[in-house]
């Protein structure tokens, strides 16, 4: 049986991803020349804004995950390839925080704002330190192609789980909220959701929904604490103008 992830690691995946499609494309526009300074300085205040945002959002996930352990892989997965998704999964969460927190400390350690942040009140949480400033900014700029290099191969990971051997591994983490604590996987031949929704198989194949009778369980108690592994991380500008 393939169980889901619990809401709370649901909404935090698909947060972050989210965030992230707005705060990768804002970083490598904000350092193209083509761009006119006012644009540059608006998507900078976003991108030192939203990427503070996306710390917090981070370090909050990776302390959930930490304490709500994940449920089980499909039983169809090899036990070598649990292993290695486990450990891209956990590289995954360090390469994030260290691609936001580098960010943090090469703008604040340098003595730069975060306008998003000032205008909330919100303090600075580090001194002044222009030279460890100047390596994570190096770190952030490097890390950042780690970071997009392993989401890649993620998603492509998700895909041939989804598309070729049909194990049901998106519909661990899909929908963002709702959909029960079990998904439907039909003898292999497509995926339905635990609400019984029979349309949900790709090939539209209604009688595939019953063949899972044995896999379907109303089990309640299956959240991210439950069933699960038992190890909880083992899964799964500066410049002329004052916004950089
Ligand atoms: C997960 C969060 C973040 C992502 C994915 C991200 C992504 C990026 C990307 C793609 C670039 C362009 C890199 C290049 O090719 O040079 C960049 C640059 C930059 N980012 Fe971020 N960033 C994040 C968080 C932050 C944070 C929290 C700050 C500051 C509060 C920040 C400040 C900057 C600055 C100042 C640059 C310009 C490069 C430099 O001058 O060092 N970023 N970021």
């Amino acid at each position: 049986m393939t169980k889901r992830f619990g809401t709370g690691a649901r909404i935090f995946h698909w947060l972050v991803l989210l965030l992230l499609l707005v705060q990768i494309p804002a970083g490598i526009a904000m350092i193209a020349p083509a761009l006119e300074q006012g644009s540059i300085d608006r998507l900078f205040v976003l991108h030192k804004g939203l990427g503070t945002v996306l710390l917090v959002i981070v370090l909050a996930r990776a302390l959930w995950r930490l304490t709500h352990a994940a449920p089980p892989m499909a039983a169809t997965i090899p036990e070598q390839e649990r292993r290695i998704a486990t450990a891209a999964h956990a590289t995954i969460y360090v390469v994030l925080i260290v691609v936001a927190g580098s960010g943090y400390v090469r703008v604040v350690g340098e003595g730069f704002p975060i306008e998003m942040m000032d205008a909330l009140g919100l303090p600075t949480l580090l001194p002044l330190m222009p030279e460890v400033a100047l390596w994570a900014s190096l770190v952030h700029r490097f890390s950042i192609f780690l970071l997009v290099a392993m989401v890649a191969v993620h998603i492509a990971e998700v895909l041939r789980h989804q598309l070729v051997l049909r194990d049901g591994t998106l519909g661990r983490m899909w929908p963002p909220f709702g959909g029960g604590n079990v998904v439907i996987v039909p003898n292999g031949n497509g995926l339905a959701t635990s609400d019984g929704d029979a349309a949900a198989t790709p090939d539209g194949d209604a009688d595939a929904v019953s063949d899972v009778d044995a896999q379907v369980t109303t089990d309640a108690s299956t959240d991210e604490t439950s069933g699960g592994d038992p190890s909880p991380i083992s899964e799964g500008s500066p410049g002329e103008g004052p916004v950089r």
